[in-house]
């Protein structure tokens, strides 16, 4: 199967209106193998059968779903550029611990959290460094558009190679149990996550408020007006003193955002501009 310019064309549309992700010419190559693994999984012989399925196929289908699938990059790893995990540990919660100190409340959302590595993550440093957080009401939210990446998340199974990138031995050990060939996280981190469905481009459910936002290595994919709505609709939804943390190769340069860039340790995190 090759994909058209015209085919090209189409799928670079759908995946726009559908998620915000630009797709770049360079990677035809990439939406042809992918493509062509979703028609064989449908039977259809052809990328141009598979587009005329898609056009007529309702909003919200499981094809639809499924392409979309297809055509994300769920690229994750634990502890992934260490240094914002490191500013966690360090000052941002010592810090909100203070703050938050009457009510005992701490609300974290990770965006676009893939298969969960950033979130379980988190757990386990509230679990290690924080055990006192065991008293408070601790919500640890993790969204993504892909119910794929989600269902993998809920599992909390990883493979060899999967827990060989970034994760310390003694957290393996400590956080995780074998499983054949692969391993579970321990129910009790597991647990401390709430994974839902979440598409940055639509309207989001009401949330609350949250005190700290990992968004991290998806506006890359999006262009400059969408990065601009989700920074602002991430400040609605981020208490006044707490932070955003976005990906190591992202940043807010040439946007108009509410948001000031602070050094936290040696990781950068943005913050709600002072009225
Ligand atoms: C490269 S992964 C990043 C995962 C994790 N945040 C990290 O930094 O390791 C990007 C994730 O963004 C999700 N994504 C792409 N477009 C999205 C959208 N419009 N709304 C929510 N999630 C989206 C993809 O499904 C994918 O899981």
């Amino acid at each position: 199967m090759t994909i058209s310019a015209r085919q090209f064309g189409f799928v670079r549309d759908f995946l726009r209106r559908k998620s915000g992700i630009v797709l770049q010419e360079s990677k035809s190559y990439l939406v042809e193998t992918r493509l062509s693994a979703v028609a064989s999984e449908g039977r259809l012989e052809t990328i141009d059968q598979l587009i005329e399925r898609l056009r007529s196929s309702p909003s919200g289908s499981s094809l639809e779903l499924k392409v979309v699938d297809a055509l994300t990059t769920n690229e994750t790893s634990f502890f992934r550029d260490v240094h914002p995990f490191m500013a966690l540990e360090k000052h941002v919660i010592p810090e909100l611990m203070e703050e938050r100190a009457a009510d005992r409340t701490l609300r974290i959302w990770c965006a676009a959290c893939s298969t969960g590595q950033e979130p379980i993550t988190i757990a386990m440093i509230l679990r290690d460094a924080f055990p006192q957080l065991r008293q408070w009401k601790v919500d640890l939210v993790g969204t993504d558009l892909s119910s794929e990446v989600l269902a993998a998340a809920r599992e909390g199974k990883y493979r060899q190679f999967e827990v060989g990138r970034g994760l310390p031995a003694a957290k393996l050990a400590k956080h995780f149990d074998r499983a054949g060939t692969s391993w579970k996280v321990k129910p009790e981190i597991l647990s401390m996550i709430d994974y839902q469905p979440l598409n940055l481009l639509q309207r989001w459910p009401a949330m609350g408020t949250f005190d700290i936002v990992f968004l991290r290595n998806v506006l890359i994919y999006f262009d400059l007006a969408v990065k601009e709505d989700i920074v602002r609709r991430v400040h609605r939804v981020l208490a006044p003193d707490g932070y955003l943390f976005m990906g190591a190769a992202e940043t807010m340069i040439n946007m108009q955002q509410p948001f000031e860039r602070v050094t936290v340790g040696r990781a950068i995190a943005y913050r709600p501009k002072k009225a």
